[in-house]
């Protein structure tokens, strides 16, 4: 089969690995044709990387849209820049594969997905967590139905990000609702995975402590329902001082009918089981393991749906029912009252065109 031509939209900061890391495992199925980043330097470094010509490199997104004939693309910049990147890709019909969140607003997202819809496009949402071990170890376990029904999931996400410029990208610690928008997206989702069902219910606040480093809120404590009954809880926290949680490390813990199953910074998923005059009980799960684990994982479902097989979990279908959790939270903070996020998605899919039933 033919490589698929790549658009790349980003170049350095998290595309940069992208480019060097999680793309080489694909590069018999795939060509990097272009490449467009508003810092010429990291345009440079990894124009230099692929061996692109001068032609191939872009400082406009724009430019390299217009230039580049490609079979899909992949969008990897702060997402406030994401609806520009799709609104071109959409305009080609394009597919892309593009970072979470699918945007930085929910009124771009509703957009995003009405133009995608409305073009008939595939377009993925990386949502990487989803295929790391630890994740497929504990959602296996909840699948399995060994411990029967999900009765309701805790979940903690804690780092030291006090410093200014810590967490990464300065964007960061710039924006509003940072924790919620470059974080809890991930973690929203990680419930809905884990919990079998779509959040129906969701109420809580998001807040800046006086010390934190950021302009926008680095905490976040909310509580949710689900639309089959499991419930929810998130901490969310970027001015961790004590017990870490941090990307990889995340706290879960799923309580079920006939036990409970965690996984906490180790990355060992323990079933629990009390009673039977025994006790507690702790038994260690056998880690699953995949060919690819998460972006790697994830360009291959990609590809693999380009090439005409299964639709990906993450489509953007899917993935607004996770991003609409984040606007849900910003809201219900901002007003105090529980969101009703189950009408929201109705309602971004109403203005979409898409019929109930359709679409996923
Ligand atoms: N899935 C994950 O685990 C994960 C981890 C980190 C970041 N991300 C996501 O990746 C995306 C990028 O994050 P980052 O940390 O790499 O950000 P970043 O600020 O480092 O930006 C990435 C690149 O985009 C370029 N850029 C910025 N604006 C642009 C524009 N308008 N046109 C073209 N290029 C532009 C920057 O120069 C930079 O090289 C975000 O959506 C973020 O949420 C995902």
């Amino acid at each position: 089969m033919a490589k698929k031509r790549c658009l790349m939209i980003g170049a350095g900061g998290l595309a940069r690995r992208w480019l060097r890391e999680f793309y080489a495992p694909h590069m018999e199925r795939v060509e990097i044709v272009g490449l467009a980043d508003v810092n010429e330097e990291v345009l440079a470094q990894s124009g230099d990387f692929l061996g692109l010509p001068a032609n191939r490199r872009f400082t406009r997104m724009a430019d390299a849209f217009a230039a580049v004939e490609a079979d899909f693309c992949t969008i990897v910049i702060p997402p406030a820049f994401h609806q520009e990147a799709v609104t071109h890709a959409v305009a080609l019909k394009m597919p892309i594969l593009s970072e979470k969140p699918i945007a930085d607003t929910w009124q771009a997202c509703k957009e995003i997905y009405a133009a995608v819809k409305g073009a008939d496009l595939k377009m993925q949402v990386v949502q990487n967590y989803r295929y790391y071990t630890p994740m497929l170890t504990l959602r296996d376990v909840l699948r399995g139905g060994e411990l029967g029904r999900i009765n309701y999931i805790v979940a903690r996400f804690a780092k030291d990000y006090r410093v200014y410029g810590s967490w990464g990208a300065i964007f960061r610690h710039e924006i509003q609702h940072s924790l919620l928008i470059e974080g809890a997206v991930h973690h929203f989702d990680a419930i809905r995975n884990l919990g079998g069902g779509d959040c129906q219910f969701l109420g809580g606040w998001e807040w800046n402590p006086a010390w934190s480093s950021s302009k926008g809120q680095f905490n976040a404590l909310y509580t949710m329902k689900l639309d089959n009954g499991v419930h929810a809880t998130y901490e969310g926290t970027g001015t961790a001082a004590g017990k870490q949680n941090i990307w990889h490390d995340e706290y879960y813990r799923v309580e079920c009918e006939g036990g409970a199953v965690v996984v906490d910074s180790d990355h060992t998923v323990r079933v629990e089981r009390f009673g039977g005059g025994r006790g507690l009980r702790v038994e260690e799960m056998i880690p699953i393991e995949v060919r690819y684990q998460e972006h790697v994982a994830v360009i291959d479902q990609f590809l693999t749906w380009l090439d005409g097989g299964a639709a990906p979990e993450a489509t953007i279908d899917d993935n607004l029912k996770s991003v609409a959790m984040v606007f849900a939270a910003i809201e219900a903070s901002q007003t105090d009252q529980t969101v009703d996020v189950a009408a929201m998605v109705a309602a971004a899919r109403a203005e979409a065109g898409v019929a109930d039933g359709q679409g996923g």
